[in-house]
């Protein structure tokens, strides 16, 4: 079973490479510390998940609005948010190799030892595998801080030293003011961000799903003081369905989703309640999103004075936050591991049209033939105004087929030699294989339709 996850994983990734979507970061210097850059499949699957992110939650909600701030801030947001003082993993290091690892994840220590150290595993008599005590083990866990470090300027100074945000999140509490006295917004209401986060991750790994820089898509729901805990409850359970409807609106298999209660003693220095969604990845359920009751925790700690007033004359105080959050690249991972599917000899992702990277293919049946690519060429150029709309004169159909399905195009449309007597194309559909004729004139409407 774990090997034909693995294979699973392995196939995703190298279609991922073959295809475009996602390449090893500086390949050519022999790769960077698991950075990773989307090509050109890739980019366009990412920014249709962005688009469609911030059009349900910004664009057609009346009660979020949008920032985009920069990455790096004054060091001082990071020593009010606690980040420096406890955003931090635990590291050991093998004795053996000296290599660093985070030690709450045992499996990782594990598949250290298999690998490197196979010699130092030892089964008891009942069949059970250990790692034996013999001159092999990891040392003490110390707290490693994940903040990005860099200096502002030219000296590398002390006095410089500034920090790559670990989240979006805290530019959201920092512009709360700014936010509130140019958009008149009164509570319930949200500040939501996409954008770059950093962390100096001890282990990276598993292709996108863990790296050092990341995206993140996240959204700080300021709301009413709670008097009781039944009052913020209501608006946490309302963001768990939200955050489920997000999953099934983009194609991710939500039978594959859990939810795990974060336990009291593990939850973020901000949080009162924390859901992680999982999702079951072909390397292991691993978080995919988060929910947090972050309390007026952040906006305690950055504003003395409170800074809202629900009436001019009333009392100001401080709001509290519902914090949903989703990782960019987790979710490009978990939409192409729930789109990836072998059927009989053909690979094909079965994207949901609207994140696939192109929404219909045009094929002039043969490239050699001027009269059949001149008409393949009209209808691509007319397509294109309202489709992303790839080309291919490559090959034989059934390659262009192959091709098309393994990138998830829903639509492929070729021009062959009856299209120039009775002005029709032949469209086949990636799921069902089915090939249908349709008229030029009706195909822009046809493929609205089928791409609602
Ligand atoms: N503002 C809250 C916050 O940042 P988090 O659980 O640390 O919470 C939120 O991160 C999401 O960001 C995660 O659920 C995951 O999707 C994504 N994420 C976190 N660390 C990541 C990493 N090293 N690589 C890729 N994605 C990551």
């Amino acid at each position: 079973m774990e090997n034909k996850n693995e294979n699973t994983m392995d196939k995703i990734i190298s279609l991922c490479k073959r295809r475009g979507f996602v390449f090893p970061g500086s390949e050519i210097y022999g790769g960077f510390a698991n950075s990773w850059d989307y090509g050109p499949v890739g980019v366009e699957l990412k920014n249709n998940i962005k688009q469609l992110w911030w059009k349900r939650f910004v664009k057609q909600r009346d009660d979020i609005v949008g920032i985009d701030a920069a990455l790096i801030m004054n060091p001082k947001v990071w020593e009010a948010s606690g980040h420096l003082a406890t955003f931090s993993d635990p590291l050991v290091e093998c004795i053996k190799c000296h290599e660093r690892f985070r030690s709450d994840d045992p499996n990782i220590l594990f598949d250290h030892v298999s690998n490197k150290h196979p010699e130092t595993i030892a089964k008891t008599k009942d069949g059970e595998t250990q790692i034996s005590g013999t001159g092999f083990g990891f040392t003490e866990p110390k707290q490693f801080n994940l903040m990005f470090k860099t200096f502002i300027g030219p000296a590398e100074e002390q006095a410089n030293v500034a920090y790559f945000r670990p989240e979006t999140a805290q530019a959201m509490f920092v512009d709360f003011k700014n936010v509130l006295q140019t958009t008149r917004k009164k509570l319930p209401f949200g500040i939501a961000q996409i954008g770059k986060a950093f962390r100096n991750e001890i282990t990276p790994g598993n292709f996108i799903f863990r790296t050092r820089e990341f995206e993140q898509m996240e959204i700080e729901y300021f709301i009413p003081k709670p008097s009781r805990d039944e009052d913020w409850q209501g608006f946490f359970d309302k963001w768990v369905e939200e955050m489920y409807g997000w999953m099934e609106t983009v194609g991710i298999d939500t039978n594959k989703v859990s939810n795990l209660e974060v336990p009291k003693d593990e939850l973020a220095h901000y949080s009162k309640r924390t859901i992680d969604f999982e999702y079951e990845f072909p390397f292991g359920k691993k978080e995919l999103y988060g929910l947090a009751y972050r309390t007026d925790f952040d906006l305690k700690n950055h504003f003395k004075e409170a800074p809202y007033k629900e009436e001019e004359d009333g009392e100001a105080f401080w709001p509290h936050v519902i914090e949903p959050t989703w990782g960019v690249d987790r979710t490009v991972l978990a939409v192409l591991c729930s789109a990836y599917k072998e059927e009989g000899d053909r690979v094909v992702l079965k994207l949901d049209p609207k994140v696939a990277p192109y929404k219909v293919a045009v094929f002039p049946l043969l490239k050699n033939k001027p009269e059949l690519v001149e008409k393949a060429r009209e209808i691509y150029n007319d397509l294109k105004k309202d489709f992303t709309t790839a080309w291919d004169d490559r090959g034989n159909v059934g390659k262009r087929y192959y091709a098309q399905d393994e990138i998830g195009t829903p639509f492929c449309v070729t021009v062959d030699f009856d299209s120039l007597n009775d002005n029709a194309v032949t469209v086949r559909d990636r799921d069902t294989m089915k090939q249908e004729r349709i008229k030029i004139s009706a195909l822009r409407d046809y493929l609205k339709e089928k791409l609602k």
